[in-house]
């Protein structure tokens, strides 16, 4: 996308602003639909941006707002962008391997992915789709680039000419999370893409039943749930003690709000590898047990009843 071409950044959460400033930082010429935290962002709201901004060239979405654990109904989303024949960009780091993302099917051109998170690899490196349409664009531009290691082009003369002698990289390349990366995807593949859906489906919907069943609030509503994430609204001041408490006490690690739910909640990753009963479980009972310490009324043995019900 040139610097005069519109492009349509939806904004739901703090990747989504993340990737809001990068494009300022680019000076692109930016159209903004903005929903508020813990909102989806839907097809009707991008045909209604779309309708008062009809020289649109490229959209930009993130699958799975990993700050408040709503995943955005991409694949509708992709239909309302195909009629309009946009180019999209997807972020799908914190989903990437947890979910279906069917580039081709769905017209995505560029999807970036991640190494770890759902795939269960090591950070570092991030692989990405590039669609057919994006290359032939990307080849023919004539627009000098912002940077040189940023250039899709840069990457693909390494791959071409590099390639042979093991280092499709323009630069060092991380070895160590390469092979990490090559382990995990082997994993996947092993267990089956359909399987490891499946199981990131059924054990995050398990997880929030658990939640609702200590009477907790949900960020996300459940149309639009993460299957990698649930974010959890607290009361102030809360979250960090809870966190506190569950690494000192069971060595579980959650993490806290972002942006505009900072101290407002934690959340709780089941990606890859912890999308898994023991983890859950262990999970379950250490954030019962120390909220019960926190002056909460929640039931351990109802949350644990909740989950197991449901899996
Ligand atoms: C949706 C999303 N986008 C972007 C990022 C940024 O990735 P990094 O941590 O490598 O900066 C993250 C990280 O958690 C993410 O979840």
């Amino acid at each position: 996308v040139t610097r005069e071409e519109k492009i349509l950044m939806c904004v739901n959460g703090y990747f989504g602003e993340t990737a809001l400033k990068a494009a300022r930082t680019h000076k692109r010429n930016i159209v903004l639909l903005e929903k508020d935290y813990g909102e989806a962002i839907t097809p009707e709201d991008v045909e209604k941006a779309l309708k008062e901004n009809e020289d649109v060239r490229a959209a930009f979405v993130v699958y799975n707002e990993t700050s408040t654990a709503v995943m955005n109904p991409l694949r509708e989303l992709c239909k309302v962008f195909k009629e309009h024949d946009l180019l999209v960009m997807v972020d799908a780091i914190s989903i990437f391997g947890g979910a279906e993302i069917n580039m081709d099917e769905w017209g995505i051109d560029l999807c970036v992915g991640y190494a770890s998170k759902a795939l269960g690899g090591m950070p570092g490196i991030c692989p990405m789709g590039i669609s057919k349409r994006l290359w032939k664009i990307l080849d023919e531009r004539t627009a000098e680039p912002d940077a040189w290691y940023l250039d899709f082009r840069t990457w693909k003369k390494s791959i071409e000419e590099m390639s042979a002698w093991g280092h499709p990289h323009p630069s060092s390349m991380p070895t160590h999370t390469v092979i990490a990366l090559h382990k995990a995807l082997k994993r996947v593949i092993d267990e089956g893409l359909e399987n490891v859906y499946k199981r990131h489906r059924v054990f995050s919907a398990a997880f929030r039943n658990a939640v609702k069943a200590m009477n907790l609030q949900l960020v996300a509503p459940e149309e639009y749930a993460s299957p990698t994430i649930t974010a959890i609204r607290l009361p102030e001041g809360i979250p960090k003690k809870l966190i506190d408490g569950m690494l000192d006490n069971f060595n579980i690690m959650i993490s806290g709000g972002l942006g505009k739910l900072a101290g407002k909640i934690v959340r709780v990753g089941h990606m890859g590898f912890t999308a898994r009963r023991d983890h859950i479980s262990r999970t379950i009972t250490a954030l019962g047990y120390t909220l019960k310490e926190l002056g909460f009324n929640v039931s351990v043995d109802a949350a644990l009843k909740a989950f197991y019900d449901s899996i």
